[in-house]
């Protein structure tokens, strides 16, 4: 199982990459935009934190870009940046076809705004590198999601696809736990949802209490 951190704060891409030694970064026009940087700035330099490794970014086209042909000519730009880019694409008709032309040329995608078992399914028969379908927000909404990371997993099995499942959108451990119990291969979160996850009360509770005996205890 991979760590992704979802964010374009450099200073928060560095601290997981020294401290959790995370295996890629996920942005969006969100986090892009919370950086307080232009697009290009910023990607730049989050590629230059990961130059001589092959950990993937994903750099997210123009979410205004509706024609195939558009996503095309920006993802190529896009990946022409960095080798470490894999271009994030929107899980529509348009989309889709984006991915099947990047992929003749050896540009890996990321299927992203997955809602549904079908996309993920398309997105894989597309020749997708990598596909997220998105937890969070379903969850928010009220609909279940283990049975739905359960089923894209499951198709990507059952046919031997190579599409790497990200588990995106991820707001707590349980949801890391059980995208790693349903066989998916990435969960993507913020950096808040990795320290919470790493730590639990009774872990702070039982130092305190060792750290009580340790004093009261001779060393020699
Ligand atoms: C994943 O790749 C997305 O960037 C991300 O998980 C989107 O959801 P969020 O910004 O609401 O967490």
């Amino acid at each position: 199982m991979k760590f992704f951190l979802d964010s374009a704060k450099t200073d928060e891409i560095e601290y997981a990459l020294d401290m959790w030694n995370i295996d890629g970064v996920t942005t969006n026009p969100r986090h892009v935009n919370v950086s307080g940087k232009p697009f290009l700035k910023v990607i730049s330099e989050i590629a230059g934190i990961f130059d001589g490794t092959d950990k993937p970014i994903s750099v997210e086209v123009n979410p205004h870009l509706d024609n195939w042909r558009e996503m095309v000519e920006e993802g190529r730009k896009l990946a022409a940046i960095s080798p470490n880019f894999v271009i994030k694409l929107p899980a529509t008709e348009a989309g889709f076809k984006a991915v099947y032309e990047l992929a003749k040329d050896g540009v890996r995608s990321n299927l992203t705004l997955v809602f549904s078992p079908t996309q993920a399914l398309q997105a894989m028969r597309m020749g997708a590198a990598f596909v997220s379908p998105f937890v969070g927000w379903k969850e928010t909404n009220g609909e279940e999601i283990t049975h739905f990371v359960d089923e894209v997993t499951a198709i990507r099995d059952n046919y031997g696809y190579t599409t790497q499942i990200i588990v995106a959108a991820v707001r707590n451990a349980r949801q890391i736990n059980n995208s790693a119990v349903s066989g998916a291969d990435i969960v993507t979160a913020g950096l808040p949802v990795f320290q919470e996850g790493f730590t639990h009360p009774y872990t702070d509770v039982g130092l305190g209490k060792f750290q009580s005996f340790w004093d009261e205890t001779p060393y020699e």
